[in-house]
C-alpha cells in the first residue's frame, strides 16, 4: 500500500450515472465529496472571516500560489507557520500552482522548456516560475492539497499549440512529482496532476495516460472554463473523466455554475472551485431556490422579504432584499458580505442535496427537478 492509497474512499456509486459519493482524509480533517471549494485567492475568501466560512458550511477552500508568492511572499507565510495559521483557517486548503494565473494575469510571458518568465501584474517586476519553484512555494504555504505547475491555453487553440502544451505539461508534471518527492512534504501534502488537451479528445487521452503513469494522489481536469461554450465543457468531461484513475479524487478546475457542477458530478467529478458565486455576490447577483436574481435592481427597492425564503443563512434570517439592495447601492461593505454569505450557503446546501441524491440513487430526479425549478434562470 502506498501512502496515498485509501486517502480517498468512494462510498457509493450512483446507479444511473458516473457520480460517486466519497471522503477525502486530510491532515486538517475529512472532506465529503462531491465538494465545492470557495476561492480565497489572497488568503481570504473576499469579505468573509473564517468564522463566517465555518457558518456557511465550507469544508475546504482554495488559495493561489501566484498571488501569495508576489504578496506577501511565501517566506512570510512560512514564518507565520503556514497558510492555515497565517489566515486562521483550521480546515483543509488546496493551493493552485500558479500555472493558470501566470497565463491569465501576468504580462510579457515567455515560456521556455524550463519555465515561464513573466512580469508581475502588480508592479511590473520580473519573475521566473518553474515547476520546482511552484513546488517550493506550495510547500512553504503548507496546503493539504497542492497542484502541478501546468500550462493552460485559452479557447479556442490550434491543435499543434495544444499538442505542444500537453507535452510541456507532462514534462513539468514529472518535474513537480520529483520535486515533491525529494524536497517536498509528500506524506502530508497530496499532489494532483492536471490533465490538459483543450477540446481534442486524443490529446486529452494522451495527457491523462501520461499523468496516470506517475500515480498522483489525485487528478484535475484543467483547461476548461477558458471561454468555451458549456457544450464543449461537457463534451470534454465525457471523454476525459473515464480516463482518470477511478480510485483517486477528480477535480474540475474553475467550473462552478450550479448547472455545470451538476453535469460534472453526473460524469464522475468529485471536487470543483469557482470565483463566480463570490464575485457575482459582490455585484449584487444571488442564487435562489427560484433561480438567479440581481438584488441590486430597482425592482427590489420595496421587497421586504429575504433573498431566498428557502435559505437558512445569516443574511436570509435577518435582512430583506430591500435593505441589502440599499447597502449595495450606497457601497456599504455589509451588502457584499451578506450576498457572499448567502451565495456560498446556497451552493453549500446545493452540494449537500446533491450528495444526498447520489447516496440515494436519485440523481436523475434531482437533475430534472433542478432544471425545472432553479436551473432555468441560472445560465
Ligand atoms: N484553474 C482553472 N483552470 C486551470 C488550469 O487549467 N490549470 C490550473 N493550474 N489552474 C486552473
Ligand atoms: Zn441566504
Amino acid at each position: 500500500m502506498g501512502r496515498w492509497d485509501g486517502w480517498f474512499t468512494v462510498e457509493h456509486h450512483e446507479v444511473h450515472s458516473h457520480a460517486r459519493a466519497g471522503r477525502l482524509h486530510t491532515p486538517h480533517g475529512v472532506v465529503e465529496t462531491p465538494v465545492f471549494m470557495p476561492v480565497g485567492t489572497q488568503a481570504a475568501v473576499k469579505t468573509l472571516s473564517p468564522h463566517e466560512l465555518h457558518q456557511v458550511g465550507a469544508q475546504i477552500i482554495l488559495s493561489n500560489t501566484y498571488h501569495l508568492y508576489l504578496r506577501p511572499g511565501s517566506q512570510v507565510v512560512a514564518e507565520a507557520g503556514g497558510l492555515h495559521r497565517f489566515m486562521a483557517w483550521d480546515r483543509p486548503i488546496l493551493t493552485d500552482s500558479g500555472g493558470f494565473q501566470v497565463f491569465s494575469l501576468a504580462a510579457l510571458r515567455q515560456v521556455t522548456g524550463d519555465g515561464v518568465r513573466f512580469r508581475s501584474h502588480l508592479d511590473g517586476s520580473e519573475h521566473f516560475f518553474t515547476p520546482e519553484l511552484s513546488m517550493a512555494v506550495q510547500r512553504d504555504l503548507g496546503a493539504d492539497i497542492i497542484m502541478c505547475f501546468d500550462e493552460c491555453l485559452a479557447y479556442p487553440a490550434r491543435r499543434d499549440e495544444v499538442e505542444a502544451s500537453v507535452e510541456r505539461t507532462t514534462r513539468w508534471a514529472r518535474r513537480c512529482h520529483r520535486a515533491w518527492q525529494e524536497d517536498g512534504d509528500p506524506d502530508r501534502q497530496a499532489l494532483f496532476g492536471i490533465v490538459q488537451g483543450g477540446a481534442y479528445p486524443d490529446l486529452r487521452r494522451r495527457s491523462a495516460e501520461e499523468l496516470a503513469e506517475l500515480d498522483f494522489p489525485g487528478y484535475a481536469v484543467g483547461g476548461l472554463s477558458v471561454g468555451e461554450p458549456a457544450g464543449v465543457t461537457v463534451a470534454v468531461l465525457d471523454v476525459t473523466v473515464p480516463l482518470l484513475p477511478a480510485g483517486r479524487p477528480r477535480y474540475l478546475m474553475g467550473v462552478g455554475t450550479p448547472d455545470l457542477i451538476l453535469e460534472a458530478v453526473w460524469r464522475g467529478i468529485d471536487m470543483m472551485d469557482c470565483v463566480l458565486p463570490t464575485r457575482m455576490a459582490r455585484h449584487g447577483t444571488v442564487y435562489t431556490s427560484q433561480g438567479r436574481i440581481t438584488v441590486r435592481n430597482a425592482a427590489y427597492a420595496r421587497d421586504f422579504g429575504p433573498l431566498d425564503p428557502a435559505c437558512d443563512c445569516y443574511a436570509c434570517r435577518h435582512f430583506s432584499r430591500a435593505y441589502i439592495r440599499h447597502l449595495l447601492k450606497v457601497n456599504e461593505t455589509l451588502g457584499m458580505r451578506l450576498t457572499t454569505i448567502h451565495n456560498l450557503r446556497y451552493l453549500q446546501r446545493f452540494m449537500e442535496r446533491l450528495r444526498q441524491a447520489v447516496r440515494e440513487d436519485r440523481l436523475p430526479e434531482f437533475r430534472a427537478a433542478f432544471y425545472r425549478e432553479e436551473g432555468a434562470a441560472l445560465g
